[in-house]
């Protein structure tokens, strides 16, 4: 536009331009919304060129990009065309194309304005950068659903896994509970196996007093009784050496009755029991043994008087055979319900861990001690260290209704 141009020239610049920005407007306007399909918005997007254009009314035109090929209905090829591309980065080129169906004057190109250029260049820009914006939602669309799909399936495979391991932990729960339940079982086997054997020996000791050792004696009264005649038939010398091997029998099998099962325990109870014991354990090991029994302990269960004499013989013999010690205490405490025994020896000590689980190597006495405290609800510890002595502590639960005073 230049001052000198008529006013109808004006008019016609400014209608023109008119056509344009509307074409322009209602354009920009459509790409506003990321929702629709491409198709449609290009189908309306191409029936607002020919309007725009100089002479509409023998104008078509076309719009074709990646596989869609959108025309007004009018759409042929035609001489008097003219078109803008439009290029999408990763993407097939189009084009926009407007033609003149018929001859018209010429102007800048061929028939066409140079505004019109202008038009369809930013057009084509307009649409080149809303199908880029196009793709990249479509692009992040892709990736959201892949990644929806991934953390889909990942979830799928872990609450898969998850569900073994579920199946996993219950199994070993189980296999847990069958364990315990077992070494219950074996507790009170390994209990009433030791009261059975305690009854047994009982039963030895008692038919190795009352007969070998009834008619041990009644023998040797026999033979005593005729020893004077054998003096005439010169078998004295004999009838000696029969009574002093008899009597050597009698003693033997006296003490091997009190070994099997000492009556002074059945008879007197455990107090008696463990002072005997200590006897026998000074003479035969020439070692002091200290036995603190409290006056008023009376008769306990004779389950619990058997474990705890089994218990301070297991003892003592460890004081023996592994302490080296000079003096070992043997100390009973009465409380209502449960018995203590605290046993001091002054040896060589050990390192308890490694004493009190059976081992391939280690030895079955304090295992079995702890075994049988277990199963009786009580409970054993152990203080002791290598050069410091050795401290055991037994705690034997018992209903205190079975103590007799
Ligand atoms: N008073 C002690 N002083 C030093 N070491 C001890 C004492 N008591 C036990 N031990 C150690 O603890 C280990 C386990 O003792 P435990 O009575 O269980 O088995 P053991 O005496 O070796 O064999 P078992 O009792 O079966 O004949 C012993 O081998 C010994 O090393
Ligand atoms: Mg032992």
């Amino acid at each position: 536009m230049r001052f000198s141009d008529s006013p109808n020239q004006l008019q016609f610049f400014l209608r023109e331009r008119t056509k344009e920005l509307t074409a322009l407007h209602k354009t920009a306007r459509l790409m506003q919304d990321d929702s629709r399909p491409i198709a449609d918005l290009l189908a309306e997007v191409v029936v607002l060129l020919p309007p725009a254009w100089q002479y509409p009314e023998v104008t078509a035109a076309r719009i074709s990009i990646g596989g869609l090929d959108i025309k007004t209905p009018e759409f042929r090829g035609s001489p008097w065309m003219m078109s803008a591309e439009i290029q999408i980065i990763g993407g097939e080129p189009g084009s926009i194309e407007v033609v003149y169906l018929e001859e018209r004057p010429d102007s800048v190109e061929g028939p066409f304005l140079a505004e019109e250029r202008e038009l369809i260049e930013s057009l084509a820009e307009m649409l080149r950068n809303y199908l880029q914006h196009r793709l990249a939602i479509e692009e992040i669309k892709k990736a959201n659903d892949n990644l929806e799909r991934l953390v889909q399936e990942r979830t799928l495979e872990l609450s898969t896994t998850n569900a073994a391991l579920q199946s996993q932990i219950l199994e070993h729960e189980r296999a847990q509970q069958e364990i315990v339940a077992y070494q219950k079982q074996l507790r009170k086997l390994a209990a009433e196996l030791s009261l059975s054997e305690a009854r047994d020996r009982r039963a030895i000791a008692s038919d190795l007093h009352d007969h070998i050792g009834q008619a041990l004696a009644f023998i040797r009264m026999k033979v005593s009784g005729f020893r004077g005649e054998t003096v005439f038939c010169g078998f004295e010398e004999s009838t000696s050496e029969i009574l002093a091997l008899l009597d050597q029998t009698i003693q033997y099998t006296r003490t091997l009755t009190f070994q099997i099962s000492p009556p002074v325990l059945y008879e007197l109870g455990l107090g008696a029991s463990l002072d005997w014991l200590a006897e026998q354990f000074i003479k035969k090991h020439h070692f002091q043994v200290e036995t603190i029994i409290p006056r008023n302990i009376g008769r306990l269960p004779e389950e619990i008087e058997v474990f705890a004499f089994r218990s301070v013989q297991e003892i003592l013999t460890n004081a023996v055979k592994h302490a080296k010690a000079n003096r070992v205490q043997i100390k009973l405490g009465l409380a209502a319900n449960n018995l203590e025994i605290t046993a001091e020896d002054d040896g060589i000590g050990f390192t308890p861990r490694q004493a009190d689980s059976a081992s391939i190597d280690g030895g079955f006495g304090l295992f079995s001690i702890r075994e049988r405290l277990t199963h009786l609800g009580g409970s054993i510890l152990i203080d002791s260290a290598p050069g410091r002595g050795a401290r055991l502590i037994l705690k034997i639960p018992f209903a205190p209704e079975t103590r007799q005073q």
